[in-house]
């Protein structure tokens, strides 16, 4: 991105009545989503209590002691007061340092000896004292939750899971765990993320039924995960394309039309680390 370009994106997105900001310390733009956010409220076209503004605790910051800084860090650069969501961004821990992605000499990740069931506890103190209004977690599987939502004495519930979700890996039972305990889900990457490889906007499945909807295949993967109850956060900095995915409130897929693109699934998955 050029400088501006994000800052630009999420006016043009406030505008066109998008409310979720989905940020993290990693992605290093956090200064230009708040110069956003803040000149939209100073302009008076929304209020900070309209907006649902997240951010991210890097994998790197897993320490106990280290999640407050991680957390005040994020909400200088976005200057804002508060968060309304908090996300452990991965379950394991890396190395702290000043490397994002900590290596060792053959290329593999160096972790940290911390275990999440802690680090929780520092994110837990964070609602407390009124940084975030919400705590929740991203990319955990099923036995990760599972120990979360069982450890004793838990304070707050994680009220999210944010995963990568899109037809070519539909997270079925992953979902259907979380939704039964309560923890809604919400989709990263559900347009398949930058073009690369085999792209899912060019499946002929999606797109037979954005042609049959007079729809683009773009809106078809946002709307598909609405009709699951997912919570969606597709990724644009083009305004045409800003305005385009959000305009998935006048259409329905029919069941058929669910089945097929549930059908597409083929356990793909875009985020790993080595
Ligand atoms: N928790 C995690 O570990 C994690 C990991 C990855 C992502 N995420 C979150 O999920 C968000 C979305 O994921 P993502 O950015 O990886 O992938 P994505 O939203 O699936 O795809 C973004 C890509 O699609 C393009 N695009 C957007 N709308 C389009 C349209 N209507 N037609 C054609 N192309 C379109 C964008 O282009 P332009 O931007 O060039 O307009 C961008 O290249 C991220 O911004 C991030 O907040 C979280």
């Amino acid at each position: 991105a050029f400088p501006g370009e994000v800052t630009y994106a999420v006016e043009v997105a406030i505008d066109c009545g998008y409310r979720h900001f989905d940020c993290a310390y990693l992605y290093q733009n956090e200064s230009e989503v708040g110069a956003g956010i803040n000149s939209k409220i100073k302009e008076g076209v929304v209020k900070r209590e309209d907006l649902f503004v997240v951010s991210k605790l890097w994998c790197t910051f897993h320490k106990k002691s280290l999640v407050k800084t991680a957390c005040t860090n994020s909400l200088k650069a976005l200057n804002l007061d508060y968060l309304d969501l908090y996300l452990m961004h991965w379950p394991m821990g890396f190395k702290p340092g000043e490397k994002d992605l900590p290596l060792d000499s053959s290329g593999m990740i160096i972790p940290s000896n911390t275990n999440f069931l802690d680090t929780w506890e520092a994110m837990e103190e964070l609602v407390v004292e009124g940084l975030v209004k919400f705590i929740g977690v991203s990319n955990f599987n099923h036995e990760q939750l599972e120990r979360l939502l069982n450890k004793p004495n838990l304070r707050f519930k994680p009220i999210t899971n944010q995963i990568e979700c899109h037809p070519y890996l539909t997270q079925n039972s992953l979902i259907k765990f979380c939704q039964e305990r309560d923890v809604s889900v919400t989709a990263y990457r559900p347009l398949g993320g930058s073009r690369e490889g085999k792209h899912l906007m060019d499946n002929s499945v999606i797109q037979e039924i954005a042609e049959s909807h007079g729809k683009s295949a773009a809106q078809i993967l946002i709307r598909f995960q609405l009709q699951r109850n997912v919570i969606v956060i597709p990724k644009s900095v083009t305004p045409s394309w800003i305005q385009e995915n959000i305009q998935v409130f006048d259409f329905v897929l029919t069941e058929e039309e669910m089945d097929k693109i549930l059908n597409l699934n083929i356990n793909f998955r875009l985020a790993t680390f080595p």
